[in-house]
């Protein structure tokens, strides 16, 4: 069986560590998509990890490179408007039970369709401005804070179907995903 484990350093430049991970998601989308993978497996696997790095983004590598000017407040907002709409895509490939159906392929889709745009997008207008504009130092520095709180919510499960609820909730609250798309409760 495929070992489906994610990587957990503890250092290095922030703008490669945030890029290796973008290959490790779209690597598991792929796996998602393949019939004869595990693709419960590669889902758990996907959403812990997609979870872990899009909070940890928000918590420690946004705030300080708006602080330092590399990138501003709209980006930042577009930047967190986009994890909310790809954990809302998220929380329905969670909701699909089975693997082997095209709920589940449907689902798979529009998980990638965001998650690919964000990934672009952040690439482009994020991670290369801190690339050119961060120093070294400071790239190094949000390494090793980015991969501490990733690491710790990895270890927590934060792709569990509850938490992903939760967070989905939380952004509706924040204004982050528009109101009148949110399902009946
Ligand atoms: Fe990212
Ligand atoms: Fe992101």
């Amino acid at each position: 069986m495929t070992d489906y484990s994610i990587p957990q350093p503890t250092s290095g430049d922030v703008v490669d560590l945030i890029t290796a991970d973008h290959r490790l998601l779209e690597d598991l989308m792929r796996a998602m998509r393949d019939e004869s993978a595990d693709r419960d497996a590669a889902r758990v696997a996907f959403a812990d990890l997609l979870v872990a790095h899009s909070e940890a983004e928000e918590d420690n590598v946004y705030p300080k490179l708006k602080s330092k000017k590399v990138i501003d407040g709209e980006e930042e907002e577009h930047g967190e408007k986009e994890h909310a709409a790809t954990n809302e895509a998220l929380l329905k490939l969670l909701q699909a039970k089975g693997t082997d159906t095209q709920k589940f392929e449907d689902a798979l889709e529009a998980v990638a369709e965001v998650l690919n745009h964000h990934i672009g997008e952040e690439e482009l207008s994020i991670l290369n401005p801190a690339r050119e504009d961060a120093p070294e130092t400071t790239r190094q520095e949000l390494g090793e804070k980015w991969l501490a709180k990733r690491n710790q919510l990895l270890e927590s499960g934060a792709g569990s179907i509850d938490n992903v609820e939760a967070i989905v909730k939380k952004a509706y609250d924040d204004g982050l995903l528009p109101n009148d798309d949110q399902p009946d409760e």
